[in-house]
């Protein structure tokens, strides 16, 4: 069982946008599905990277967005059988690395047979400690919003909650990532600069990267430049620099 340091200076949580799978095989001239086959590759090598990486404790990749399912039907099938095709082959694999699994997102929404595999898979490795791989599928940063407010209103509404206790915490409580630390890099691969309702409320203080590597060409290299970026940068969480450099020296 591996576990974890904790460097400030190293990310413990990347979260990162794989972008770009349709174009990579595009220009190619090969059909956009092939694209999304070349991008499981990716995810595999980042995930053993992150795995393998002793300050790194949880990789969240966004796998299919709320706003996804807006694709031809065709390109959402074949996306849907991917992503059972690879948790069937996968499973074992990530709990043989001691890696945890966990989905966020709505996942209702999804065939009988892959909502199984998806609690069997987190259920089957609920207690690794090498790495929380966090998949987010039909996921939206409103929609996580939006059920974390349901309940909230239900707990007011029985009485078990009054209004004016309401605070983040509250609010950051009910969300899906309430138990993980907040992402401290996010990336998104394949040269588009913006978050496309991805974890909207948990990104309010995360270092962005964005490259036009398009994602099934992304790898450990590329990773490595990202966050050596992340290293380069202060943090000041509305401080000022020179509080932070002088925390820096303190601690
Ligand atoms: C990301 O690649 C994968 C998913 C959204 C499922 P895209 O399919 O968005 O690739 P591009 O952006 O069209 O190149
Ligand atoms: C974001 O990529 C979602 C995933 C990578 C799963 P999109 O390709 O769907 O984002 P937009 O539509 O370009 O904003
Ligand atoms: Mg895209």
């Amino acid at each position: 069982m591996s576990v974890k340091r904790f460097n400030l200076a190293m990310p413990r949580h990347i979260a990162i946008i794989m972008d770009g799978n349709g174009r990579w095989a595009q220009q190619r001239l090969l059909p956009r599905a092939v694209g999304h086959h070349a991008g499981v590759k990716a995810v595999r090598k980042i995930v053993e990277y992150c795995a393998a990486d002793s300050t790194c404790e949880v990789l969240s990749l966004f796998a299919f967005s709320s706003e996804n399912w807006r694709r031809p039907k065709a390109e959402v099938t074949l996306l849907m059988s991917l992503f059972l095709t690879t948790l069937q082959d996968e499973i074992d694999k990530l709990h043989k690395n001691n890696i945890r699994l966990r989905f966020i997102g709505d996942r209702t929404a999804f065939d009988l047979a892959l909502q199984q595999k998806m609690s069997e898979g987190e259920q089957k490795t609920k207690n690794n400690k090498a790495l929380t791989l966090v998949i987010a599928a039909n996921y939206g940063g409103r929609w996580d919003m939006t059920q974390a407010c349901k309940i909230i209103s239900q707990r007011v509404a029985s009485g078990e909650l009054s209004p004016c206790s309401i605070n983040e915490s509250i609010i950051n409580e009910h969300l899906c990532l309430a138990d993980l630390p907040e992402p401290d890099l996010f990336i998104r691969t394949g040269g588009e600069q913006r978050v496309s309702n991805f974890m909207l409320w948990q990104l309010a203080y995360t270092e962005l990267y964005f490259t036009p590597i398009l994602w099934p060409d992304f790898n450990e290299a590329a990773l490595q430049e990202a966050i050596t970026s992340f290293q380069s940068r202060q943090r000041r969480f509305g401080h000022t620099g020179d509080q932070i450099a002088a925390l820096a020296t303190t601690t």
